[in-house]
């Protein structure tokens, strides 16, 4: 690799970050990554020396098999040390580096009116408190707690007390439903489930409790359900629109099983020494979904993802001390719990941690919340860049959004107009894109931009991260070099990658690192450029095969959006007796504007100029709005169903709204 130049358009770091920037340029970059894989034993060691080792290391920084062929595939971290997460992202701020004064979260509630600010010190005795009621409750290390709880300080209070005690956390996104939280804790087997009686998101008022209690009992159908205490944080009858409001929800109460957070919490000690773990010990499991319907609990443990959550958040929002960091994501996700709580934490960060939703009670909303706590980095999903782009310029202009210096995206790939509606009305044309690609099971950013190294290539995830070394191989597993396209792999371990699937060594291994022996299989298509770039192309399984050419979802939904009618596009292949395959595009309309056949012929125009004739879409379908998970993603297997015609759609809980569905399947002859 050498520093880019370019025949497309790069947009260079600007100098005033690249002044006091960690890693202030290109040059620096390539020196630091090639170190990261040349001893790998020496970088990871001097990024561990900053934590604390209650008893250091006797093996080495990065023990692994990743080919199967030779064995059961494994990965350890710093062998043999002892330490604990918690007293790493709290007590060794408040204790070694005086930072106990120092905002850890500015919390802003659903409503603007509620909103709180958590020291390091209050974090820490809060945290400690709630590890004594979890004691009290009868966990232990290695018992499992399920979460089940908004974005409220609480969640992150019991995460960090589970650590803290070598519980290992199962956190389940609050808009989940019972049956899916049901699954979760089933397969956990875990002991305390920790909710709340409700919480507001946007006007609409949920109640979690019921929906908990829903789940316990599905969990004892079959047999006696593994939680025998279950705490509930007294969040809407007491932070939310208040008043009489509350009087709304009807809290159900086991009297033996359920416990009120404030009553358990008021006379717990605020001392609780930690639990010194090794370093493999699990920290948490978190379920993603798989191929097979079922989800995998995709388990991390704790060494090794310390040290890549906190260098890859140090880098790549290439953090200082007087940042104020915001993450949209829900800790539910994976993004939350590296980016929210252990990166950030681990670095001394003051972040962001909100409740509500982008455009409740106003569309301005994130940038009235930039505005009010003078964010500096701010990490959101395009999916969300998307929709705010829809209100135009004219909500970000109220709102001073001049401290911004910083922008991230993670999830999907983001299309060239969203990332340039990011870069320009947003960031104002001065903060980098940090586009990072990872996944729940990376644990960390693998491919991403540096903000003051990477010139930028809008939709590009640009290049990996210190210590992962990708490739891309061939449907046969021969590796491609220089320009290409095919399947992303990665051929070593990083500290933060998971361990295992829960319970389930074998899918473990047969979803990532059957297909081809040697590597850990994305299951993304990924293009290389000329210049060195990656591009993550989309799943793997979205992949399209138009007569006889691969191409991906992704480019033809940017180009649908590159449109001036469309808002958001998602696309899928149905069989063609000819070409195999053919493409069938489903476009989300800006408002005014009216679906017809002359815009029609204007979008398969379009990709036709945008790709080539072989990617002319054979229909295009409106579609008021896209089927997504409650997480914002797409879920391009109903529309793959829709687009076929298929009318058994399997299990839809994961659906944020399942009308969507019904809408798309009564407007499909209409497509054309
Ligand atoms: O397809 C990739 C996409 O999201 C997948 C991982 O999803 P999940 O485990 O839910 O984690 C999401 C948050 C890390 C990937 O396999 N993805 C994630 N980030 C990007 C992306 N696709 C393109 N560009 C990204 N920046």
């Amino acid at each position: 690799m050498v520093v880019p130049e370019s025949k497309d358009k790069l947009f260079h770091p600007p100098d005033d970050l690249q002044r006091d920037a960690h890693v202030p340029d290109f040059n620096s970059y390539l020196e630091i990554y090639r170190k990261s894989l040349e001893d790998p034993e020496a970088f990871w060691k001097e990024v561990a020396d900053e934590f604390y080792w209650k008893k250091p290391a006797t093996g080495p920084m990065l023990q692994y098999n990743f080919d199967i062929t030779k064995g059961n595939i494994y990965i350890k971290c710093m062998e043999g040390a002892k330490t604990n997460m918690c007293y790493n992202v709290l007590d060794r701020h408040v204790k070694d580096r005086n930072l106990g004064e120092k905002v850890a979260f500015h919390w802003e509630g659903n409503s603007p009116e509620h909103h709180l600010t958590i020291t390091y010190q209050q974090l820490l005795s809060r945290v400690c408190r709630c590890a004594n009621v979890l004691k009290k409750m009868g966990v232990k290390k290695g018992d499992r707690v399920s979460i089940y709880l908004p974005m409220i300080p609480e969640l992150i209070y019991t995460m960090l007390a589970c650590a803290r005690i070598g519980a290992v956390h199962s956190i389940v996104f609050a808009g989940f439903s019972s049956e899916s939280l049901c699954e979760r804790i089933m397969d956990a087997q875990s002991s305390v489930l920790v909710t709340a009686d409700g919480v507001y998101r946007g006007e609409k008022l949920i109640n979690l409790k019921q929906i908990s209690d829903d789940a316990l009992e599905k969990c004892g159908e079959k047999a006696p359900c593994s939680v025998t205490k279950c705490l509930v944080v007294n969040h809407h009858a007491v932070r939310t629109k208040g008043g009489t409001s509350c009087n709304k929800l009807q809290t159900p109460w086991d009297m033996k099983r359920d416990m009120w957070w404030d009553e358990a919490m008021a006379d717990s000690p605020e001392e609780c020494e930690p639990e010194w773990l090794d370093a493999e010990d699990p920290l948490f499991i978190l379920y993603t979904s798989g191929s097979t319907g079922k989800p995998k609990g995709v388990l991390h443990t704790t060494a090794g993802y310390l040290l890549y959550t906190s260098l890859t958040f140090k880098y790549v929002f290439d953090h200082h001390h007087d940042d104020v960091y915001w993450c949209t994501a829900d800790v539910g996700w994976i993004t939350g719990h590296s980016y929210i709580t252990y990166g950030p934490l681990a670095n001394g960060a003051t972040s962001v941690l909100f409740e509500g939703v982008p455009v409740y009670p106003h569309i301005g909303r994130f940038w009235e919340i930039i505005e009010k706590y003078r964010v500096t980095k701010f990490y959101t999903a395009p999916t969300a860049i998307r929709m705010l782009m829809k209100y135009g310029q004219e909500p970000l202009q109220k709102f001073d959004l001049s401290t911004l210096r910083i922008l991230g995206t993670v999830g999907e790939p983001i299309n060239p107009e969203a990332w340039q509606w990011y870069h320009e009305v947003v960031g104002q044309g001065r903060c980098p894109v940090v586009d990072t690609f990872w996944q729940t099971e990376t644990g960390g950013h693998v491919l991403t931009p540096l903000p003051a190294a990477t010139p930028l290539k809008p939709g590009s995830a640009t290049f990996p991260f210190f210590g992962v070394e990708p490739t891309i191989l061939n449907e046969h597993g021969e590796e491609l070099e220089g320009e290409a396209e095919g399947y992303l792999v990665f051929r070593r371990p990083w500290p933060g990658i998971m361990r295992t699937v829960y319970k389930s060594q074998e899918r473990f291994e047969s979803t990532y690192f059957r297909k081809f022996p040697g590597f850990y299989v994305t299951g993304d298509g990924c293009r290389r450029d000329k210049d060195g770039y990656y591009w993550i192309t989309g799943r793997i399984d979205d992949m399209l095969n138009v007569s006889g050419h691969l191409m991906s979802t992704a480019e033809v939904e940017a180009a649908l959006a590159q449109h001036p009618a469309v808002s958001e596009a998602a696309v899928v292949s149905r069989p063609h007796k000819v070409k195999g395959e053919c493409l069938h595009c489903f476009v989300t309309l800006k408002d005014t504007k009216e679906f017809n056949q002359k815009l029609v012929e204007e979008l398969k125009k379009q990709v036709r100029d945008r790709i080539g004739p072989i990617a002319t879409p054979d229909f295009i379908q409106n579609a008021p709005a896209l089927p997504k998970t409650r997480s914002g993603k797409i879920m391009r297997r109903v529309l793959r169903q829709i687009a076929r015609n298929e009318t058994d759609l399997g299990d839809l809980s994961t659906l944020a709204d399942p009308k969507v569905v019904e809408v798309l399947f009564s407007q499909r002859s209409e497509a054309a």
